[in-house]
């Protein structure tokens, strides 16, 4: 942790983090590239989680895109319903702790899906995520699965509690954030790759975003090509998805906690066009 920002009026630090929405394909990655390094230096930002899911041609995440996404500055990559879609992630996910799958598939399911860090200062920081259930495939309860996450010995006094959830229904979203409120830093959304406008703190001092967008090419239909997806819709017959390359930006939220007491200071998004 660098801690490049301030003190707050408590004696904490303000702890800073960067979540990057789902990178899509070749031109999520170059945005991620351009971008990390530089909001890295210029925003003194402490950790920076990435969500990969659909960073290797839109569908998952290969070991080399990992490797290449955690050397420009992934502290953390988390996934989400795609994440498995490339092969060799299988065997690769349990080597690496820093890539996370969701927390609530069943047990048994290889990879982890948690990362926590302590400093020698006493400083903590950790990140898990679930998947949503609404309009999406059947998995565990993700509010149970949370609940008993964060009561497991290795959670405790870790002040700095990142939850991401990635889900397809708003109030799905709304409803683990205010079940989580208070206690944890943070609860933002990823997977609809439309960045909202809803970036705020609850009553407990949670920070809440209902998705933080899409990091890659946004003349497209939610990352991929206008023209397949169109026909997919009018026809309903299968079509090849590729991704789109054009109009490149990176989607993220930026969050600040007090790493003493673990409460949301600031949430704002942000959304960086890409350039070379
Ligand atoms: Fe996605
Ligand atoms: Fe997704």
């Amino acid at each position: 942790m660098c801690y490049g920002s301030a003190a707050t009026e408590g004696g904490g630090w303000r702890m800073r983090i960067l979540i990057c929405g789902d990178v899509m394909g070749r031109a999520g990655r170059t945005a991620v590239t351009s971008a990390v390094p530089r909001l890295r230096r210029e925003l003194g930002l402490d950790f920076v989680v990435v969500n990969g899911e659909n960073a290797a041609g839109g569908f998952g995440i290969t070991p080399e895109i990992a490797v290449e996404l955690f050397a420009v500055g992934a502290d953390v990559i988390t996934g989400g319903n795609h994440i498995w879609e490339q092969k060799a992630i299988l065997d690769y996910l349990p080597q690496n702790s820093r890539l996370l799958r969701a927390l609530n598939y069943p047990p048994g399911t290889p990879g982890s899906s948690t990362a926590i860090w302590r400093t020698d200062s006493g400083a903590s920081f950790g990140i898990t995520y679930v998947l949503g259930r609404t309009f999406m495939a059947p998995l565990d309860d993700p509010f149970r699965a949370l609940e008993d996450e964060l009561e497991k010995p290795e959670w405790q006094g870790v002040r700095v509690r990142l939850i991401e959830v990635h889900a397809e229904a708003t109030s799905e979203k709304q409803a683990l954030a205010h079940c989580l409120d208070g206690r944890v830093s943070a609860v933002l959304g990823t997977h609809t790759h439309v960045q909202t406008a809803d970036a705020r703190i609850l009553p407990g001092g949670t920070a809440y975003l209902t998705d933080a967008g899409m990091t890659g090419p946004h003349d497209s239909i939610i990352g991929v090509e206008k023209d397949l997806a169109i026909r997919r819709f009018r026809n309903q017959l299968p079509v090849r998805f590729a991704p789109a390359r054009s109009d490149v930006w990176l989607n993220g939220a930026i969050l600040e906690v007090d790493d003493r007491t673990g409460r949301a200071l600031a949430i704002q998004t942000i959304q960086e066009p890409f350039r070379e």
